[in-house]
């Protein structure tokens, strides 16, 4: 392209989540272009590089479903103050939007953390009743110290102590535990409260008695993932945090992350690292909800559909692309947190649920385990809507399971005045109310009255298609 010294050079910039895109003046900086293209950024020390707030990342490639070519160096080069204030925020691989001028196009990822409209993603958990039976159990055992003569390890004499205190025989320490062992049983007089997973595998051994059990539970849709940390203990529920799905900046739904996997040689790295990553901030706010650490955390089980199952595990979804297909396996599993990159307690284990059969994954049987329809003698139609939809027809004679993609609209993805409700519109659900009463939005928005404010349309509302109607005769309300 030849640049026209008269009239300057203008890039495409798009950012994700939100899938805001514009063009952005050479040598503008994104903040500013940002701002232009109406994406709200956090920028506390307004552009002087202090805060650190306002950083994003640069997503490298080229993307097929943007039909673009994004490159770190299509931004200016790091300067040493930004690089100072990157490293103080630890953000080292971002860079400041108020530093970093356009030079070509790009594609941007703005974190959570970086968007001043935060969204808001409520996941709720319904409180119901149920007995608990966690995998995770303490018990306080006194450990007979070592004596000459006597060959048994410092791990024998655990072992006999909670044979013959609590009768739990035949137990497996983890590598973990063990490293730890020795220093722990001689801080407290060899007292020690042991953590056990699934009666079978000593997973932590902490000095003293103490008390505190934690789990975490965390749905992963292909749009929103939802964690909520619960005492294993009493059951009760201590904290529910849910955000965006970091991969939604490779791909709306399903299939076009299956594609990017497939043209990318990173692709199923990048989403992966976006997966866990997304799960350890989730697991860290969760963690600071509840007033705990995440590293308290010794056990999580996660659902999802089976595609966002294969990205988790860093499983190729290639075959869940096509006919017939293929789960690389449907079992359920139990794998080290840590193996995965998870920053929970290190001896934590992760529990994924058997997934059904093609595209009915982990969280359909999660649904099947909460609604129990098999107990039910009434035809019963469980719908779960996401990005992907499943449904579950229970009858008599059994359970039939369907699953399709409907896209990503009811969270706001891929039509045209789509969005998640932001924090500002603490009173969203009145707008939405209001717009329940088709006529009287239309006329609102035609005599202006909320012209201005009205930034998009935000609902999980089934009347989605009377809203499209409602609005059909304006050309854009973004
Ligand atoms: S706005 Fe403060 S560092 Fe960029």
């Amino acid at each position: 392209m030849t640049e026209n010294p008269t009239k300057p050079m203008n890039y495409q910039v798009i950012f994700m989540p939100s899938g805001r895109r514009g063009q952005i003046q050479h040598g503008k900086t994104l903040l500013v272009g940002a701002q232009k293209i109406g994406v709200a950024l956090e920028s506390i020390c307004n552009g002087r590089q202090t805060c650190g707030k306002c950083k994003i990342r640069v997503e490298s490639g080229y993307f097929d479903k943007h039909s673009i070519h994004s490159a770190v160096t299509h931004l200016s080069p790091l300067t040493e103050k930004e690089q100072q204030t990157l490293a103080k925020n630890g953000a080292d691989g971002q860079r400041l939007a108020c530093a970093a001028c356009v030079h070509g196009d790009l594609l941007i990822t703005v974190p959570e953390e970086s968007r001043a409209q935060k969204q808001i993603i409520r996941k709720a958990a319904t409180q119901r009743v149920i007995t608990v039976n966690a995998a995770i159990r303490q018990v306080y055992i006194e450990v007979e110290q070592p004596e000459l003569g006597d060959p048994a390890g410092d791990w024998g004499r655990v072992q006999t102590a909670l044979s013959e205190q609590w009768q739990l025989d035949n137990l497996e320490i983890d590598l973990h535990a063990l490293q730890n062992l020795q220093s722990v049983l001689r801080k407290e007089n060899w007292g020690v409260t042991i953590t056990l997973w699934n009666q079978h595998e000593v997973i932590d051994v902490q000095p003293g008695y103490l008390e505190g059990a934690y789990g975490l539970a965390v749905d992963v849709g292909s749009t929103t993932i939802a964690s909520y940390l619960c005492d294993l203990r009493t059951g009760e529920l201590l904290a529910s945090q849910a955000m965006m799905n970091p991969q939604v900046s490779y791909g709306e739904d399903l299939m076009s992350r299956i594609s990017f996997t497939m043209n990318r040689k990173d692709g199923l790295n990048l989403m992966h690292s976006a997966v866990i990553d997304a799960l350890n901030q989730l697991a860290k706010r969760a963690a600071r909800e509840a007033g705990i650490r995440a590293r308290q955390i010794h056990e999580a089980v996660l659902v999802g559909n089976t595609v966002m199952t294969h990205m988790l595990l860093g499983l190729d979804p290639l075959e869940l692309g096509g006919a017939p297909f293929a789960l690389a396996r449907r079992d359920s599993m139990d794998i080290k947190a840590r193996d995965l990159g998870l920053n929970l307690h290190p001896g934590a284990n992760i529990h994924i649920l058997p997934a059904e059969a093609g595209h009915v994954g982990a969280d359909n049987v999660a649904v099947l385990i909460a609604e129990q329809p098999y107990e039910h003698p009434e035809i019963t139609l469980l719908i779960d809507v996401g990005t992907n939809a499943e449904i579950v027809l229970s009858t008599p004679k059994g359970l039939y399971s369907a699953s399709s993609p409907t896209g990503p609209a009811f969270e706001g993805g891929q039509i045209s005045s789509g969005m998640r409700a932001p924090l500002a519109l603490s009173n969203g659900c009145a707008l939405i109310l209001r717009a329940k009463k088709r006529a009287f939005l239309s006329s609102e928005i035609k005599s202006g009255q909320i012209n201005g404010n009205l930034q998009g349309i935000c609902s999980p509302m089934s009347n989605l298609l009377t809203w499209r109607l409602a609005f059909a005769d304006q050309a854009s309300l973004r």
